[in-house]
């Protein structure tokens, strides 16, 4: 079908047919065709001056961008999926987001942020006031070094659901969820550097539902850590320092719907029944599955047995002890 045509004018042809379009930087001519929803950009060092408007989807992951300035974006009012993971981004210029009213999904995942400034998502504010977004926000920042925010970076986030910033290198969460993230469902903060939970933490995340914090070097939880989560279903603390001091009751109180806890792999060790009066989770009047047990070297004997005769655990369906 395209023999005798050029290169572009094949690929334009393509691309007025379908969705999916392969194109090099600064080949695209929007008035050429207006059909296309979805780019898919390779062999980029910056970010294409002209991509048509109307594009919905816009994949540029797996480049080597290393910065986003203010105006990149400014046309693309229509979009709504953004993934610029795998590149090495390492500098996101205050507002380049700013017109990106519409939307929905943003993968920055495995880039070199290492800062993420409180103005980065200022834009989002905007979105967030209009009814149609933000529902299924689905956001990455994997593999960044983000050893701290600036304060309230996610407060204008007000509609997002899933929030991943795993292996970040996070050494502290600042203010970073005592203001906004009312939706926020899906925390994951696992594989970071995090060494204690404090009962203002997470201050604003009512809704969430899922809390993952393994593998962090988390040694110490405040009284009422996570009390206001009063609809968490599942924590998952395992492979951290915490020790059987950190787990008594009052540390987990409030949360009323927690049906899944997970904190093997850490340094919690019973000699006596002394800690176990009251039992550690008496507050977690809905468990269902407790992962319990110890990996780390030395005798491994489950703490199981000797929680075995304590309320709390009797009526538990599913009680693991991972080896
Ligand atoms: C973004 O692109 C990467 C690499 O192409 C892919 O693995 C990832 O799943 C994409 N992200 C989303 C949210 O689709
Ligand atoms: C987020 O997006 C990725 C890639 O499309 C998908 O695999 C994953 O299930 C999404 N997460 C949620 C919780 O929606």
């Amino acid at each position: 079908m395209c023999r005798g045509s050029s290169n572009i004018a094949c690929l334009l042809s393509i691309l007025c047919i379908g969705t999916l379009l392969t194109l090099k930087e600064k080949q695209l001519e929007e008035k050429l065709c207006r059909s296309v929803k979805k780019i898919v950009l390779s062999n980029l060092l910056t970010i294409p001056e002209d991509i048509p408007s109307i594009v919905r989807s816009l994949d540029i992951s797996i480049n080597t961008i290393s910065k986003i300035k203010e105006f990149d974006f400014k046309d693309l009012s229509v979009l709504e999926f953004l993934n610029m993971s795998s590149n090495v981004i390492s500098h996101v210029e205050d507002g380049a987001f700013l017109h990106l009213v519409a939307l929905q999904r943003l993968d920055l995942g495995y880039n070199e942020l290492t800062i993420i400034s409180d103005h980065m998502f200022r834009c989002l504010a905007k979105i967030s006031i209009l009814p149609i977004l933000l529902d299924s926000y689905n956001s990455s920042f994997t593999k960044n070094k983000i050893p701290q925010f600036e304060s309230c970076v996610f407060k204008d986030l007000k509609s997002l659901k899933v929030l991943n910033i795993g292996t970040s290198q996070i050494l502290a969460l600042s203010d970073a969820f005592k203001n906004g993230l009312q939706k926020l469902e899906i925390l994951d903060l696992r594989d970071n550097k995090l060494s204690s939970v404090r009962k203002e933490d997470f201050k604003s995340l009512q809704s969430l539902k899922e809390l993952l914090l393994f593998n962090n070097q988390i040694s110490s939880l405040e009284d009422g850590a996570f009390e206001v989560m009063v609809n968490l279903r599942s924590l998952t603390l395992s492979a951290n320092r915490i020790s059987q001091t950190e787990t008594r009751g009052r540390v987990f109180r409030g949360l009323k719907r927690l049906t899944s806890l997970s904190i093997f792999s850490n340094h919690i060790k019973y000699e006596t029944d002394d800690k176990l009066n009251p039992p550690p989770f008496s507050h977690l009047t809905s468990l269902k599955i407790l992962q319990w047990g110890k990996k780390i070297s030395g005798s491994h004997r489950p703490v199981t047995s000797s929680l075995r005769g304590s309320s709390v655990l009797h009526s538990l369906p599913v009680l693991m002890a991972p080896v």
